[in-house]
């Protein structure tokens, strides 16, 4: 299969089996990550993984931080928690801060290698970032920005009916033309026939 249609098929589903996720898939979650290429090479990101065991208190605190929207990713194999500190990497002119944007390409790194072993890689905004950081120690200087929710495709009976519903939409996304530009801003770039 071709990487495009790879990324093409990556969706942020949300049904999920229970079933648990191998500690070495997770380490090549994070390797894929960690491949990533950063400003002057800074690898600003911190990633820590997270399985999902009950009984154990870094995966009780990732449970209990989780919105309640997020329900449907109590039933996550791994969570993998991303974090960075915009001092940790290139901070140019113009607000060029570069510790977010590497760390957004881990991240989909992350979940693209995921997609290619035939997971579910969702990343979530909605969970407390105060319990996140107390239940995994996180320093005050890093910021927890993202979780990705790793796991096997399962049920949707956790779901809401809107998110049911999401699990087999049409992907959502912009005109090309209004996002993709020719030479100049604004002017659409229209390279498919
Ligand atoms: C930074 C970020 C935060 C997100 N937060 C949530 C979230 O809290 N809950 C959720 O269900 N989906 C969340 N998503 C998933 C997006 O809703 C999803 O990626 C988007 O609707 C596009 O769908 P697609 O990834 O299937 O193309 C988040 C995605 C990103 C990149």
């Amino acid at each position: 299969m071709s990487l495009l249609r790879e990324i093409e098929l990556r969706r942020a589903r949300r049904a999920l089996s229970p079933e648990p996720i191998d500690d070495t898939v997770a380490g090549e979650l994070v390797r894929a990550a960690t491949l990533a290429p950063s400003c002057f090479n800074n690898q600003p990101w911190r990633i820590i993984a997270v399985k999902n065991e009950d009984g154990v208190a870094s995966s009780d605190a990732m449970r209990a931080a989780l919105t309640p929207g997020n329900a449907w990713a109590l039933r996550a194999g791994w969570y993998f928690v991303l974090c960075t500190a915009p001092h940790l990497d290139c901070r140019l002119d113009e607000g060029r801060d570069y510790a977010y944007f590497d760390l957004g390409q881990a991240a989909l790194a992350l979940q693209i290698q995921a997609q290619h072993l035939g997971l579910i890689a969702h990343p979530i905004a909605g969970f407390s970032s105060a319990k996140v950081r107390a239940g995994l120690a996180i320093p005050k200087e890093f910021v927890p920005l993202v979780v990705i929710v790793v796991g096997k495709a399962g049920a949707d009976d956790a779901l809401s009916d809107k998110q049911k519903a999401d699990e087999t939409a049409p992907r959502s996304r912009v005109p090309l033309s209004d996002v993709a530009y020719r030479e100049r801003f604004g002017q659409p770039f229209s390279p498919l026939p």
